[in-house]
């Protein structure tokens, strides 16, 4: 039985469609209900619903076998995991963002909001740029529009929250994209089964 972690929401949506092509079909998966955990002992498979940024912990943890996450949380918490591919979904970019208005003055602290700390602060530290972190959960760009922050760094995926909000694109850290990841246990005690799901989504990602 292969224990996998999906992102909840719509990326999980995608994500669960691929596998199904892949031949790990659990019908019971679609019916619109509450529940978080299906299996199809047919298939092998049991497939758990968690929140995307609770994907990599299950996984390194061996709660679940494999996973999908954004690159974004990998890079975030850096879990000791397998990243196996690139499932070229799910994608949009890390960046900074600010004020129409806003002007970057040197001399003073850089204040940033954001919900990756620790993405942000490799970046500026690469720049040697002193900031100040403010470490929300949400609604990110709220931050510049009071005053909380001079920028924000977050993911943008069509741009529709900065341009509501009047806010816009200043830098991009880098792209995002949905990952394969495992367990590393996991991927030595399954590994055939681990390898033959990883080449037939492979296959149905390069289609
Ligand atoms: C994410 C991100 C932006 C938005 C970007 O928020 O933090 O707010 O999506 O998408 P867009 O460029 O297509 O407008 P999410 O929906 O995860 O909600 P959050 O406010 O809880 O972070």
């Amino acid at each position: 039985m292969l224990n996998v972690a999906l992102p909840k929401g719509r990326l999980g949506e995608k994500v669960y469609a691929m596998f199904e092509k892949a031949g790990k079909e659990c019908p019971s998966i679609r019916e619109t209900n509450r529940k978080l955990i299906f299996e199809s002992e047919e298939n092998g498979v049991r497939y758990f619903w968690v929140k995307p940024s609770d994907v990599a912990i299950y996984v390194e943890r061996g709660a679940a076998d494999i996973g999908v996450a954004g690159k974004d949380i990998l890079l975030e918490y850096n879990p000791d995991i397998y990243e196996l591919l690139d499932l070229d979904i799910g994608k949009c970019r890390m960046c900074v963002a600010g004020k129409k208005d806003f002007y970057d003055d040197r001399e003073r602290v850089l204040r940033v909001a954001t919900k990756f700390p620790h993405i942000a602060r490799e970046y500026y530290a690469q720049q040697s740029r002193e900031i100040d972190i403010i470490k929300l959960n949400g609604s990110i760009e709220i931050a510049p529009i009071l005053g909380l922050s001079d920028v924000i760094v977050d993911i943008v995926e069509t741009g529709t929250t900065l341009l509501e909000n009047d806010l816009q694109p200043l830098e991009t850290i880098f792209p995002i994209s949905a990952r394969l990841i495992s367990n590393k246990v996991s991927f030595k005690f399954k590994h055939g089964e681990i390898e033959e799901l990883r080449a037939r989504l492979g296959e149905i990602c390069r289609k």
